[in-house]
């Protein structure tokens, strides 16, 4: 999430500034990076029940996607609208 606000993607809302509080940064993940991430904890799966047509199998917070450099080229998609 900071990284696609800091460098203007648009479409990343984050109202909440990353506290897992507002679903606004919601991204589905592309399908071949799925098992590189770690789950989402139960806050976040809460949230996204929020989020503006989740994907229960693709859809994550950005926020609470922690980059790390196994994580360089991630794909991920956005949705219609946030919300
Ligand atoms: S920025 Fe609010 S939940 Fe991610």
């Amino acid at each position: 999430m900071e990284g696609a606000r800091d460098t203007g993607v648009p479409g990343i809302e984050a109202d909440c500034g990353g506290a897992c509080a507002c679903s606004s940064c919601h991204v589905d993940v592309a399908q071949d990076w799925l098992e590189r991430l770690t789950p989402p904890q139960p806050g976040e799966a809460d949230m996204l029940d929020f989020a503006c047509s989740p994907d229960p199998a693709r859809s994550r917070l950005s926020c609470q996607i922690r980059v790390t450099p196994a994580l360089d080229g991630l794909v991920v998609h956005l949705p219609e609208r946030q919300i």
